[in-house]
């Protein structure tokens, strides 16, 4: 059956809409659209694509999801070989390249492209007529395996590419780059994968290589992998550029990301320099990067350099010290989080790690430090990327002198002494204290007062300490009633200090709802949902009188999340500390509430409207909330219908849906 024309050109503008807002985040940095929106219109096209399955295209985004499993990878042979780098661990090293270079080149100053060495998995992309049709592994430089499928689930390898200065897109091209896992979206995962009882992954490298060489693309896709593209192994149909900066620039005209560390720089000391410069910004970078790499820039000239068996002459990876180090584990102790999580940390002989020195670090849960096999008295590896959390990454147990001593998770909280649980389908074990815990009362009062939810600025860690052992605050309702006396009369506090904390105090009850939903601290609401709850309750008041039912019908809240919601607004004490917060004048403005009043309404359009375009009549309804549909069905809300109408106004006539005109569609949006 062919689709109906509106449905066809539907498709095709969201698809286009969402490879915008792709672009502009993987490549531009640049956001364009809030997640939610983006998910709205991800979402739109999937409809679409169900009721009409003729419409899908491979390259369709919401071919991302991943295709069934294969039993087995196929082997590709590349084209041309992906060759390895030479490295240089120090400048003797640097100066000696740079030397090659310019006596085979027989000349004065080199000019180089220089761009960081990304520490993940080296893959290719072929694409022809502007489809990207083939990905595969590096495998043994010769021959790869085909990983397609799961490469089309990563959103920031383009599966169309974008015509880009002028030019049309080339009749072929092949692109070689790494996948590779952000620092964040990799402690994110394995948090996760932790709470979830899973194993979590030892570095960001592992990670992505696990998640390229899966044999079921449907867990690919829930990884959080990226691609960033660093050289030109392929392109017919137009001329190739003549530097490898201009290669660069070109791959990201195309819809590439690339290193946004990358420069140009000249001679030996240009590339030390470089080098320096990227060591002292490595901890900040987004990635992991074990190096940098120095590429002669003229296409031309790596030409006349050519190869040496497996390498370029042309190129050089410069290395980096390796972010792990060997020190002793003098003790393991626990901290208890706001959710009462028990976590255990490893006390560690001070060590320089990574550029600063690491004397705590996390072993996440019990399960952990067993599967590490991770003991009191172990000489053991410690890992730090960036500004992460360092992390034990193993023990050598070849070290041990036999007193070393295992850890045993407490039976009792040890800062409230209520008893530790472990529920047999959770990986942590948790203080049963609630908010009788001193421990988990700081941490709730810290999130409380956080920068994205209610954002009271000088309320931190040394002053909730005091405020909770000196029992003036048990709970956030408390806060509103410091007064500077009070707070002037703790350490380190003086008399303006306190007045500033106390005016942050007070600058805060002016706040929206769904921060104020988000400082409650309720498992499992994160700001995102915070938001969805205060968009679809509009008050508190709504909120708390909503069952376990109603919480479902919120986008993405689903049975578990709903009952920790409901469980946490049945129990007195939380209700009383809203009662408070609310007498304090805390309340929680409604925002945006019209940004919603289509929720849940599915509209379809037909005929010509007096003023509205269709595409706009549509972004109105889906700015309110609304969806818009191409068939009338039972599902339909309403049929908003111009003139010159057809079949879908009597459709919707048979089937009993109210029909609008313009104006009775603006009166509904409250225009
Ligand atoms: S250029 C002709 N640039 O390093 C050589 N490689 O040891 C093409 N790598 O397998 C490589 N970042 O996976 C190049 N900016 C970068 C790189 C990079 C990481 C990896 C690549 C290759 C290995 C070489």
């Amino acid at each position: 059956m062919q689709a109906p024309r509106d449905a066809v050109e539907r498709a095709e503008a969201l698809r286009e809409e969402i490879a915008r807002h792709n672009h502009a985040y993987y490549v531009l940095d640049a956001p364009t659209v809030p997640d939610a929106e983006y998910d709205r219109l991800f979402q739109d096209l999937l409809s679409l694509e169900t009721q009409h399955p003729e419409l899908v295209t491979p390259d369709s985004p919401t071919q991302r999801v991943g295709a069934r499993p294969a039993p087995e990878f196929t082997q590709v042979t590349h084209r041309t070989p992906m060759l390895s780098l030479a490295n240089a661990f120090g400048e003797e090293d640097v100066f000696n390249f740079d030397r090659r270079i310019r006596e085979g080149l027989d000349c004065g100053e080199v000019e180089y492209a220089v761009e960081p060495k990304f520490d993940g998995l080296a893959i290719s992309l072929t694409y022809r007529e502007g489809r990207f049709i083939l990905g595969a592994t590096r495998g043994d430089g010769y021959s790869g395996e085909d990983v397609t499928g799961n490469l089309r689930t990563v959103r920031s390898i383009p599966l169309r590419l974008q015509a880009c200065q002028g030019r049309q897109v080339p009749q072929f091209l092949e692109v070689r780059g790494e996948v590779l896992m952000l620092r964040h979206d990799f402690e994110r995962m394995n948090e996760r994968a932790r709470e979830a009882g899973e194993k979590a992954f030892a570095n960001p490298r592992n990670a992505a290589a696990g998640s390229v060489r899966q044999l079921d693309p449907r867990i690919t896709a829930r990884r959080p992998l990226r691609f960033f593209a660093y050289t030109l192994a392929g392109l017919e149909g137009q001329p190739m550029p003549a530097t490898h900066a201009e290669v660069l620039d070109r791959l990201r005209g195309w819809g590439f990301p690339v290193a946004a560390e990358r420069a140009v720089v000249r001679g030996a000391a240009g590339l030390l320099r470089y080098y320096d410069e990227i060591g002292s910004r490595r901890a900040a970078l987004p990635y992991d990067i074990d190096g940098v790499v120095y590429k002669v820039n003229r296409l031309a000239d790596q030409e006349r350099l050519g190869y040496v068996s497996r390498a370029p002459r042309f190129a050089i990876a410069h290395k980096y010290q390796a972010q792990e180090e060997l020190t002793e584990v003098l003790d393991i102790e626990v901290q208890v989080g706001r959710t009462g999580a028990i976590t255990p940390v490893a006390r560690l002989k001070p060590v320089f790690v990574g550029g600063v020195t690491v004397t705590n670090a996390t072993l996440h849960n019990e399960d952990e430090v067993r599967r590490k096999d991770i003991r009191i008295g172990d000489t053991v590896i410690v890992r730090r990327a960036g500004d992460v959390i360092p992390e034990v990454v193993s023990a050598l147990a070849e070290k041990r002198s036999g007193s070393e001593r295992e850890f045993v998770m407490p039976q009792q909280c040890p800062v409230c002494g209520s008893r530790v649980m472990r529920l047999p389908d959770e990986a942590v074990a948790r203080c049963t204290g609630g908010l009788y815990c001193a421990a988990q009362r700081k941490q709730a009062i810290l999130h409380f007062a956080s920068r994205r939810a209610m954002d009271i600025e000088g309320l931190g860690d040394k002053l909730v300490d005091q405020l909770v052992d000196q029992d003036l605050v048990k709970s956030a309702a408390d806060l509103y009633r410091l007064d500077v006396a009070t707070l002037a009369g703790l350490e380190r506090m003086g008399e303006k200090s306190a007045q500033n904390v106390v005016d942050a105090i007070g600058k805060s009850k002016d706040t929206t709802l769904a921060r104020l939903i988000f400082a409650l601290g309720i498992r499992n609401v994160g700001e995102a949902t915070a938001k969805d709850l205060a968009r679809h309750f509009g008050s508190m008041e709504a909120l708390m009188a909503a069952g376990v039912e109603e919480l479902q019908r919120v986008r993405d809240v689903g049975p578990v999340v709903a009952e920790s919601i409901a469980g946490f607004l049945a129990e007195a004490h939380n209700r009383e500390v809203i009662a408070r917060l609310e007498q304090a004048g805390v309340r929680g403005r409604a925002e945006a509430r019209t940004a919603a009043v289509l929720q849940g309404l599915t509209f379809v359009l037909t005929g010509t409207l007096p003023t509205l375009t269709r595409e706009e009549a549509g972004a109105m309804i889906e700015a309110a909330g609304g969806k818009v549909s191409s068939a009338v069905s039972k599902k339909t809300s309403y049929v908003v219908a111009g003139e010159e109408t057809g079949s879908k106004l009597e459709k919707a006539r048979a089937l009993g849906i109210a029909v609008l005109d313009e104006d009775g569609l603006r009166r509904l949006l409250g225009k």
